[in-house]
């Protein structure tokens, strides 16, 4: 296995803890980026007490030039990032005729535009070194749409627009460019869903329960394999068969 430098934003949250820890468990180098500094120190000495070692640097990814000098201070720490996963993402759920301009904005600016924000200052040196690897996490919501989630879905739906494109772009310079569209997984995001809701959003899962984070790096991680280099513009939904559009 080649060792990478790989950046994975939002690496303290529900899905980033499991594809951080997936990707350092590979042989990896990684990197998160973090907002609030005193939970991410209690959340990097866990991850050391499993022995996995986590660079991080805060920086707000709805921020071009925080994303910008963070991406740099990356590189001359780890080295250049060939895998970059855009995991990090908020909800500020509400209905459309309820919901302010910020809820609106913030969704928007952390899920949506931190995909330009992170992904323009790495994309070039991927190209210079003709490899990389980029993942989108998306949503099921992305692909469904959400009662309360204008905002959220609109942003899940761009990132995949997002995808296919850079996808395109990038192809024959051995860059591949896919999103992941998790369904509901049992982090705190989902948690805060209003439990009468979610017992009846749990009850339309074929599989009858929520996903669990590593099921979701799994198939991070798959993208990221040498042999997944023909893979790309991919979403592949890993929903416990509740959306089972194509
Ligand atoms: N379909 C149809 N009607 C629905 C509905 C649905 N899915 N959900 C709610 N309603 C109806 C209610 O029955 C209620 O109807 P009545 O007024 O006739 O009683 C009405 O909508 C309530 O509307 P309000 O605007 O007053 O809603 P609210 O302020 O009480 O809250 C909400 C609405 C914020 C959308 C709340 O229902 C909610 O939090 N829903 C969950 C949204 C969700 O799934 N979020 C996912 C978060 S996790 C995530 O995003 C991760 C991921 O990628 C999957």
């Amino acid at each position: 296995m080649t060792q990478r430098t790989a950046l994975v934003t939002g690496g303290t949250g529900g899905i980033g803890t499991a594809i951080v820890r997936r990707l350092a468990r590979m042989g990896h180098k990684v990197a998160t980026n973090y907002r609030n500094e005193e939970k991410t120190r209690a959340w990097q000495e866990r991850m050391r007490a499993d022995g996995i070692d986590v660079f991080t640097v805060r920086a707000d990814v709805s921020d071009p030039k925080e994303c910008a000098s963070m991406v740099q201070v990356i590189e001359e720490k780890l080295g250049p990032v060939e895998i970059l996963v855009n995991n990090a993402g908020i909800t500020r759920d509400s209905t459309f005729h309820k919901m302010s301009y910020e809820q609106w904005s913030e969704v928007v600016n952390t899920n949506l535009n931190a995909c330009f924000n992170v992904t323009r200052p790495v994309i070039e040196g991927m190209r210079k070194r003709k490899w990389g690897r980029i993942v989108q996490i998306s949503s099921i919501n992305g692909q469904k749409g959400q009662y309360g989630q204008a905002n959220y879905a609109a942003a899940k739906a761009g990132m995949h627009g997002f995808t296919i494109s850079l996808a395109q772009e990038n192809a024959k310079l051995g860059i591949t460019v896919n999103t992941v569209s998790p369904g509901y997984i049992g982090t705190d995001m989902v948690m805060a869903v209003p439990e009468e809701v979610r017992e009846k959003i749990v009850a339309q899962i074929p599989l009858g329960r929520l996903g669990n984070p590593d099921e979701i790096a799994y198939a991070v991680a798959f993208f990221m394999d040498e042999q997944a280099a023909w893979i790309t513009g991919a979403n592949l939904a890993i929903n416990g068969g509740h959306y089972m559009g194509w």
